[in-house]
């Protein structure tokens, strides 16, 4: 059985890899490449699987709440992602980086009986990202 818990956080950042030049940087990323950035309102959906324990749930709210707002929300929201989050110095932060780096920041201090099954993130209304967490 799975739970699936939205959150929302708001970020800026800007598409932009290093090792190409502007031009190829312009091709590859379009208008996401801008050098002044923008912003995006996420929604993250994250869905932890397990089985209902003698409480008749699978996994408590309070207690993945806290987990995802400590780790994932403290650190991302609100935060222009290329200059405030360390991982997003050396690596493009598109949201497929952004699913990995969150899989990563849960897992590191993950402390649920049940375990992180998938994660989505929806960008704009036409976007959205899955990750399904291996067993
Ligand atoms: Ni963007």
């Amino acid at each position: 059985m799975t739970l699936t818990r939205r959150y929302r956080f708001a970020a800026s950042h800007r598409l932009h890899a290093d090792p190409l030049s502007e031009e190829e940087n312009r091709i590859l990323y379009g208008k996401c490449n801008n050098p002044y950035g923008h912003g995006h309102d996420y929604v993250l959906e994250v869905t932890v699987e397990g089985v209902p324990d003698s409480s008749g749930q699978i996994a408590d709210r309070a207690s993945l709440d806290e987990m995802v707002r400590g780790q994932v929300l403290s650190r991302l929201d609100h935060m222009n992602l290329n200059q405030d989050v360390r991982e997003f110095r050396t690596l493009v932060p598109t949201t497929e980086n952004l699913a990995s780096l969150i899989e990563k920041m849960l897992l590191e201090h993950w402390n649920l009986p049940a375990r992180l099954a998938r994660l989505r993130i929806s960008e704009t209304e036409r976007n959205a990202f899955e990750l399904e967490i291996a067993r």
